[in-house]
């Protein structure tokens, strides 16, 4: 039966159903995702809105009831559910690795080169290998694992080893399928880029500024910082975009290529990078320095943000043979476009006091147009950055705009100049408080020490209340600022005072009673955020959200934290040496010590939660010796051991009886012998990967030891 008459004879059917049977469940569920598939990806709309809200609100309705009706893919996830407190923390099974850069033909050639020579070995004489070029997307890097073709698990590439768990934000994306078509393997991972399309991105920051809230920089930091919500129907909310450019770890033969595994990704039903092309012959690299101009040229004509183009070996032997440096693969590429740049005069500086104090000095530019966006103001860093480039007031300069960052005045035309420009000057006292400014040997940045100083003040309770940290509902920039000024808020911990003063804020002119209701109450709401948000709010130089969690990963209170030294800090995994200094002295200071015991009195959580933790099984390999032998199917042997390592395990070189378990590749030698002859368990890539998941191991395994038998060739069926 088709689609429209399927769905239409369901609907009549629900009329008369109160409780439903599970078949009826599993074909409104069927139907209704067929609907949404035909509607998200194929832009039809078989039966009318109201229709559809129908069978999906009795599908939603019947799980809600039942939990027994309730099944991972279903499209009623696609709307999120109530919100997270946190992101769980998820580590990769194999790395997600970044990409070496190319800016100009000459570098495209001579990553080409590299490979030739990478390659020499085998290949045949004269044999070019073929290339494929595919947009670079900007968005943000996610790894989805299904099982059994239903997703399981959804995680952000993180620092690429680690990531977070954003499974229930990635179901609300409409492109990426819940369940895979076709003949999908037992288990595979699939990676790509979540992205915002511009026409959504523009779309959305008009509705944030008709509400009186801040626009989003651009497309790429809407997709992350929309994946990033703990509430998944804001995410749902948002319309992001994907495609999958690769596989991660997969049971079973995958294509022996590149562009082999792109068209059968959309087979099994994911979409992919259209505008793919591949290149072979004689010279590949020319074609693909050809079309890398081309999109340049043409990179506003599409509809999503593209900041460059990936270039990949196609064969996958090859890329295997290749390898990796470092974290970024030898096989691939990325060509990055030229920044956007135009000229415009600098009419002024101006001089803003950031939250840490440091003076940054600001172009006010005649508006001119940079890629599409209009740019009057943009940022010239510090006094060395314009002394160096002999910036003046009044000149014709040349501005960058690139990726996410402030536009930047790049240098003068000097050819331009009247002589009526004039040098610029530092200010010796703060614009904001008055006290004099100092620049600290060795240091770029001119500071504001004062700790009275409301510029800085008011920057802080900015930040400390803005979304990535308390995210006090009801306390905006505009409202932070005035608190500041009315001499409400003289230190972080004032602001959980201002319950007490309730009248006294209730006489502030626009401040009515629903204002001071909505604030007072979202003031009390933040006091149980997670740790790693108060600490990320605390505005500590070097600390942000990703190394906020990390520290209290490690630390599960804020006492325990601040009682760490520099080297124990410098131990923790993501901490390096810099942050690890700035930490242990913000720590060492007597008022912001003050702060935080008042912060603690006062009610506001300074103890991690639960799923701030690490992750369980972060460290299932503790006290286990492996020896690794043989090539693995999907990694390399030093990925192996970076992987055992972090998770507690030894690697050694040979196989004795203290040897717990040998991971063994094909053509694994004589150390496979020996463990088969000491009865030293041996496992695969999969399996490995399998207790990195979170099964057990060693001595608690209930794997059976591995048979004689067990070849490499067995070994891959696990997955
Ligand atoms: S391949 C080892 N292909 O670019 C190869 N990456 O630094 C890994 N990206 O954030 C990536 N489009 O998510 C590849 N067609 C594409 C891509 C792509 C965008 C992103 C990727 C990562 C960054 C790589």
């Amino acid at each position: 039966m088709a689609l429209a008459s399927r769905a239409l004879d369901l609907l009549a059917r629900l009329d008369s159903t109160t409780t439903p049977d599970p078949s009826l469940v599993r074909e409104v569920r069927e139907v209704v995702r067929d609907l949404a598939r035909a509607y998200y990806t194929e832009g039809e709309s078989p039966i009318g809105d109201t229709q559809y809200d129908q069978l999906f609100g009795a599908l939603q309705a019947w799980e809600q009831a039942d939990p027994d009706l309730r099944v991972a893919d279903s499209p009623t996830h696609r709307v999120g559910g109530s919100p997270l407190e946190a992101f769980e923390k998820v580590r990769h099974p194999v790395a997600l690795l970044s990409l070496g850069n190319a800016f100009s033909a000459d570098d495209l050639r001579a990553w080409y080169d590299r490979v030739l020579n990478g390659l020499a070995d085998v290949l045949d004489e004269g044999e070019r290998p073929a290339l494929v070029a595919e947009l670079k997307i900007d968005g943000l890097a996610l790894a989805l694992t299904y099982e059994n073709g239903v997703l399981v698990r959804a995680a952000t590439r993180g620092n690429g080893e680690v990531g977070e768990n954003v499974t229930r934000n990635v179901k609300t994306i409409r492109q990426v399928p819940l369940r895979l078509r076709d003949d999908p393997p037992v288990q595979i991972e699939v990676r790509g880029e979540a992205y915002m399309k511009r026409s959504t991105f523009e779309a959305l920051n008009e509705a944030l500024v008709a509400a009186g809230e801040k626009p989003i920089a651009n497309p790429r930091n809407g997709a992350a910082g929309s994946l990033r919500q703990l509430d998944s129907a804001v995410t749902a909310s948002r319309r992001l975009s994907f495609w999958a450019y690769g596989v991660g770890p997969a049971t079973g033969g995958l294509p022996a290529t590149q562009h082999g595994i792109l068209d059968w990704l959309g087979t099994l039903g994911l979409p992919v990078p259209d505008n793919r092309q591949r290149f072979e012959g004689e010279d590949p690299i020319a074609g693909v320095v050809a079309l890398c101009e081309q999109w340049a040229e043409q990179r506003d004509s599409l509809d999503y943000e593209i900041d460059g183009v990936v270039v990949k070996v196609d064969r996958l032997d090859y890329q295997r043979a290749l390898g990796e440096v470092a974290n970024a693969p030898r096989w691939a590429v990325a060509y990055k476009f030229p920044a956007r740049e135009a000229t415009t005069q600098l009419v002024d500086v101006e001089h803003n006091v950031g939250r840490t104090g440091v003076i940054k000095p600001l172009a006010h530019l005649a508006p001119v147009d940079v890629g599409g966006v209009t740019v009057s103001r943009a940022t010239l860093h510090n006094e060395d950055y314009i002394r160096e480039r002999d910036i003046r007031i009044g000149d014709w300069v040349v501005v960058k705009r690139a990726g996410d960052v402030i536009p930047q005045v790049v240098k003068p035309i000097v050819d331009e100049r009247t002589g009526d420009e004039r040098a610029h000057q530092m200010p010796t006292e703060c614009p904001s408080c008055g006290e004099p400014l100092v620049r600290l040997e060795g240091e770029a940045d001119t500071r504001c020490v004062s700790a009275t100083c409301p510029a800085q003040l008011k920057r802080l309770v900015e930040h400390f209340v803005s979304r990535g940290a308390m995210d006090i509902d009801g306390m905006g920039k505009k409202s932070a600022y005035l608190l500041v000024d009315l001499g409400f808020i003289r230190s972080l911990p004032d602001v959980y005072r201002l319950a007490e003063r309730r009248d006294e804020l209730l006489e502030i002119v626009g401040f009515q009673e629903k204002k001071v209701e909505r604030l007072l109450s979202g003031i009390e709401a933040s006091k149980a955020r997670p740790l790693s948000r108060l600490l990320f709010g605390l505005g500590i130089r070097y600390v942000g959200e990703t190394v906020a969690q990390q520290l209290v990963s490690a630390y599960a209170t804020l006492d325990d934290l601040a009682a760490a030294t520099q080297d124990e800090l410098e131990a923790v995994f993501g901490i390096g040496p810099e942050t690890a200094q700035s930490v242990s002295e913000w720590f060492a200071h007597d008022d912001n010590r003050a702060t935080v015991d008042e912060l603690s009195r006062l009610g506001v959580r300074t103890e991690r939660l639960p799923e701030e933790a690490p992750a369980e099984g972060a460290a299932v390999l503790e006290g286990k010796t492996f020896v690794i032998t043989g090539t693995l199917p999907t990694m390399s042997r030093a990925e192996a051991k970076a992987l055992i390592v972090g998770a507690g395990g030894k690697v050694t070189g040979s196989v004795s009886k203290k040897t717990d378990a040998l991971l063994a590749g094909e053509a694994a030698g004589s150390k496979l012998d020996k463990a088969n002859e000491l009865g030293v368990e041996v496992i695969s890539e999969a399996e490995l990967l399998a207790r990195l998941a979170g099964g057990p191991v060693g001595d608690e395994a209930e794997l059976p030891a591995a048979p004689a038998e067990s070849t490499p060739e067995s070994q891959g069926e696990l997955f």
